[in-house]
């Protein structure tokens, strides 16, 4: 999810942008080949409302995934973890192995991608981050090296750490003035590259709207071929990234990538899932919202009747689960609701067995009697 100020509007736009559903009709100029099926579970990067609970798109847009695949990890990828490939792999600049990046707003849903794909895809790649001090902990954990983004001087630690060298790609969130002369500092002299990934400097401090344009702050800021911004593109499911995608997807299932959810939300937490947004501070990996919940509790009691899956843990929801993702990452794992819709569930198949079996026990009885 994201919040955009939005030049000219009173409003800010609520962008939801990824999800995993079900196919549930399917429109009349969907090709009859068999490709997409109604019941087909799907990913998908949608620009405008993914929040609700149904949703018209394209079929050109939807990703066809596995029925038992893991709705929340697969979930977490459209977005975020494809602008991080893009990044490594689309954003003009070459990483060879044993090259080093430096990963700005590296404890957010975007950083975290980053350096799980780098470890996941064995990239040899060596990571050095910037972000709050309370968040050392996690992004050591990622296999990231540290510096203090709100340290006075960033560049020196940076160039120490790559003995005065530099790192071959800064990949830069802000695009303020002041950020982009750091990073571009922090790069190797003359050859290094900056990749712009947002302009988060472009935003009013009480996150009400925008200083300038986008636009206006590229045509200033850019410099190609040394400073230059990628963007995931919106249509990358009929592009070569797709079957990018689905080798993301196959790390994913052979537990050699594990996406990082940190939350997991009920809709109607929208209000305090924006405000822990907005204050950033407990910000790592990706939210996410199940849109709802009764559907998904319902199609998680249905997966445990099957005895197909982790729903003690909560984690690996297999089964028919509708949920919505928000791009961002908070501190807690929060599944505790899913956990308890899924245990009251199993109390009440327990139940209804327990009280099914005295009924025949009784109906068998009687007849035994009657019969005597
Ligand atoms: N180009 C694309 O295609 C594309 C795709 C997806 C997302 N994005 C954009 O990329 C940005 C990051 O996405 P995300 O999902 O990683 O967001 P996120 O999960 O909300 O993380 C943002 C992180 O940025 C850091 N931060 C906040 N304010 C900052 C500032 N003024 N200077 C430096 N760091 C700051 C915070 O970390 P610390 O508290 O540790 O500093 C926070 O954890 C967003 O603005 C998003 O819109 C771009």
């Amino acid at each position: 999810m994201a919040i955009l100020p939005t030049p000219g509007l009173s409003t800010r736009i609520y962008n939801w942008v990824d999800l995993v559903g079900e196919v549930v009709p399917l429109g009349t100029s969907v090709p009859q080949d068999g490709n997409l099926k109604i019941g087909d579970r799907v990913a998908a990067r949608c620009v405008l409302g993914s929040h609700a609970t149904y949703i018209v798109l394209p079929y050109e847009d939807l990703i066809r995934i596995a029925l038992d695949d893991d709705p929340i990890k697969i979930g977490a990828l459209p977005l975020n973890y494809m602008t991080a490939w893009g990044m490594l792999k689309h954003s003009g600049v070459k990483l060879s192995p044993g090259s080093t990046i430096l990963i700005g707003a590296a404890s957010g849903g975007l950083g975290t991608a980053v350096a799980q794909l780098v470890n996941a895809f064995k990239m040899d790649i060596r990571m050095i981050g910037t972000c709050s001090t309370s968040k050392f902990e996690y992004i050591s954990s990622l296999g990231i090296e540290l510096t203090d983004r709100k340290a006075p001087d960033v560049v020196a630690p940076l160039l120490r750490l790559t003995n005065g060298e530099g790192v071959n790609v800064a990949y830069d969130g802000v695009c303020s003035e002041q950020s982009l002369k750091s990073s571009l500092a922090a790069t190797r002299a003359d050859v290094g590259k900056v990749v712009v990934f947002e302009v988060m400097g472009n935003i009013d401090a009480d996150g009400s709207g925008v200083v300038r344009t986008t636009q206006e702050i590229f045509a200033e800021r850019l410099q190609p071929p040394r400073i230059t911004f990628y963007a995931l593109e919106t249509s990358f499911y009929n592009k070569a990234e797709i079957s990018e995608f689905h080798d993301i997807v196959k790390k994913v299932r052979n537990g050699e990538l594990d996406p990082v959810v940190s939350k997991l939300m009920r809709l109607s937490q929208a209000r305090e899932a924006h405000g822990l947004l907005k204050s950033g501070s407990s910000v790592r990996g990706k939210m996410m919202f199940v849109v709802d919940a009764e559907l998904a509790a319902h199609y998680c009691i249905w997966t445990i009747l099957c005895g197909n899956g982790d729903f003690f843990r909560g984690r690996k929801l297999h089964g028919k689960l509708w949920m919505n993702i928000v791009s961002h990452n908070l501190s807690e794992r929060s599944l505790s609701f899913l956990s308890l819709q899924t245990r009251i569930g199993l109390l009440s198949s327990i139940l209804f067995f327990f009280i099914l079996f005295f009924e025949v026990m009784s109906m068998c009885l009687i007849i035994y009697r009657r019969g005597i």
